[in-house]
């Protein structure tokens, strides 16, 4: 069976659509009739099963910490998607240590198994736990919003995981658009600062429009994609995720390989203010 392909789903800034994404992605991929794992990886503050309404029992700082079962964890939420929950309030859990990494990296590699596809849903910011998440993913999916606080972020992020050598290859993901034009546009300011200034050729893989049938969705604790299966977010979500299906990758694993990391260009000029 083929190695199960982890995409992370990140960003710098807080509030702009991570998991609403990777839940729905996630569902998105099961529907097209693959096997997806849902990984909570905010892991202080988790949310993948606030949106799904689902009854947590055991999770990922239960397995870590107290060593329980990793399959005890696991919620099925669709006949090809289970999800690995997170907890809530675990501080700790934010910066992950290098010996936890090492736990659950271990515990990931032995459940990921059956499935084709890893969907990490991160925490915002630049956490260990952020970075690493990154680091262990075969793409790194950043999302960003058209505010250009949010922009700037999604470049400071890019930026560390580019330079800590903690990323490999990126796409981005702009979410609450008004229209595809402005998604364009929004990319190209993100794009042109990170070939400058990164040496990165950064792609757009897909943009999701500002949708009332969003917060509905959240409001039911439902994906949209079942709430509102029509939406323009729906629709764009699906074509998100046939893109992802359609994406090739080199050879070699996202730890062994430079990918767009051996591709900077320097620091010639300065980046700052640069969105
Ligand atoms: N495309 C969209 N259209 C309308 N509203 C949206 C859209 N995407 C997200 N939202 C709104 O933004 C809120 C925050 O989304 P979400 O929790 O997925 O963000 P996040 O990036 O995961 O946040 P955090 O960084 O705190 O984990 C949602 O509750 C929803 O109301
Ligand atoms: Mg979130």
């Amino acid at each position: 069976m083929a190695e199960p392909k982890y995409y992370c789903i990140t960003s710098g800034k807080g509030g702009v659509g991570k998991t609403c994404l990777a839940v729905n992605l996630a569902f998105a991929l099961a529907h097209q009739g693959r096997r997806v794992l849902l990984v909570d990886g905010d892991l202080g503050l988790a949310n993948v099963d606030v949106l799904l309404d689902l009854e947590v029992g055991v999770t990922i700082w239960d397995i870590l910490d107290r060593g329980i079962e990793p399959e005890a964890a696991l919620i099925s939420v669709h006949p090809r998607l289970d999800v690995l929950p997170a907890s809530s309030g675990v501080p700790e859990m934010a910066n992950l240590g290098s010996n936890d990494q090492g736990l659950l990296q271990e515990m990931l590699r032995g459940l990921a198994t059956p499935y084709q596809y890893v969907i990490l849903d991160t925490a915002a910011g630049l956490g260990s736990a952020v970075l690493w998440f990154n680091s262990i993913s075969d793409l790194s999916l950043v999302v960003t919003t058209t505010d250009p606080t949010a922009l700037t972020d999604a470049y400071a992020l890019i930026k560390v995981l580019t330079q800590s050598h903690h990323g490999c290859c990126f796409e981005v993901v702009l979410n609450g658009v008004q229209d595809d034009k402005e998604a364009r546009a929004t990319f190209e300011t993100l794009a042109a600062a990170a070939h400058r200034f990164l040496g990165l050729n950064l792609e757009l893989l897909g943009a999701v429009p500002d949708d009332p049938a969003v917060k509905k969705a959240v409001r039911k604790q439902m994906p949209f994609l079942q709430s509102a299966p029509q939406s323009k977010a729906a629709q764009a979500v699906i074509k998100l995720a046939d893109r992802l299906q359609g994406l090739s990758f080199p050879e070699t694993g996202p730890t062994s390989t430079p990918g767009l990391r051996g591709q900077s260009l320097g620091h010639k000029a300065s980046d700052t203010n640069l969105i």
